[in-house]
């Protein structure tokens, strides 16, 4: 937890002003959270719950990352916060946050669009936390529930990334700035397609656009949107990792898999089908 990112987050508890001393955040309260040694602070209130990320599941989705099948994303996340970030004023340039943002990945490609911001990751998975924290020289991290009242101040990011990752209209508006952006990416019906049929993954659901417009619309306004499609070359070792990352890892598990994965052809390509929307808060 870097000592420049605490104005930005609050007590889960009381919602009070949390300051860093000797290993903990703490609020006036008395409430404390120690910072683990692997530098993330959990803000969670409560036990955790069974939706995070698993140490195996974080493990493949570092490994796949780091491969860069997914950097087209990256790239294009990176560009559109860059074109929709609010101009700096001269004063805290608020910060740059990820919520549900796994190791980190997107957070670290989207840091260096700002050199003087903190990053803040937040995620269920402590697992997820433990890399995060790591994952670029400005980025510091906390577990918490994204579905719960967020562990930060009203106004306090400039940009908050969401990818492939649940999401909380009401609160991720409280947390914005006025002149703040969001930018949430979802997958498209199309996205893995070619695994979708030889594996039998989970399906995109067809209308998820519009679902997610429609969720939105009380508390943003959309002021962008577009899509980013291409092809990834897949080897063997890569395919089950990039299935074990996420959703599927619940469902498709052991040798059944690797049979399945075995009749692919090797490289395999496959389709990376997303969009990128960018949303104003209301105000
Ligand atoms: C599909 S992964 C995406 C991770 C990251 N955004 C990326 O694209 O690399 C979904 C992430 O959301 C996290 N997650 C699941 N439920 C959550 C919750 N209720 N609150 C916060 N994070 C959650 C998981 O632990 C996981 O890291
Ligand atoms: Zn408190």
């Amino acid at each position: 937890m870097r000592k420049e990112a605490v104005r930005y987050l609050r007590c889960p508890y009381c919602s009070g002003g949390l300051t860093m001393t000797d290993g903990a955040l703490r609020c006036s309260q008395g409430h404390s959270f120690d910072v683990a040694k692997q530098g993330y602070v959990n803000l969670l209130r409560g036990a955790a719950k069974f939706s995070a990320d698993t140490a195996e599941m974080v493990a493949a989705r570092a490994d796949f990352l780091a491969a860069g099948h997914f950097a087209p994303i990256a790239a294009a996340l990176a560009a559109l916060a860059r074109e929709t970030a609010p101009a700096p004023t001269g004063g805290d340039p608020g910060c740059v946050v990820d919520i549900g943002g796994g190791t980190g990945y997107h957070l670290a490609r989207v840091m260096s669009e700002f050199p003087g911001s903190e990053g803040v990751l937040l995620d269920i998975s402590k697992f997820a936390a433990r890399r995060a924290a790591r994952a670029h020289p400005r980025t510091s991290a906390v577990v918490a529930d994204a579905w719960d009242a967020l562990p930060f101040a009203d106004g306090a990011a400039s940009v908050v990334l969401n990818v492939f990752a649940p999401r909380n209209p009401a609160e991720l508006r409280r947390m914005l700035r006025p002149e703040g952006v969001l930018l949430v990416v979802t997958p498209r019906p199309d996205h893995l397609r070619e695994l979708v049929e030889a594996l039998g993954l989970l399906r995109v659901d067809e209308q998820k656009d519009e679902r997610l417009a429609d969720r939105f619309s009380a508390h943003f306004t959309e002021v962008a949107r577009e899509r980013s499609r291409s092809t990834m070359t897949l080897d063997h070792q890569a395919v089950p990792r990039l299935v074990g990352m996420g959703p599927n890892a619940w469902h498709q598990q052991g040798e059944r898999l690797k049979e399945r994965v075995a009749l692919l052809p090797e490289p395999c390509d496959v389709t990376l089908s997303v969009t990128l929307t960018a949303y104003r808060p209301l105000v």
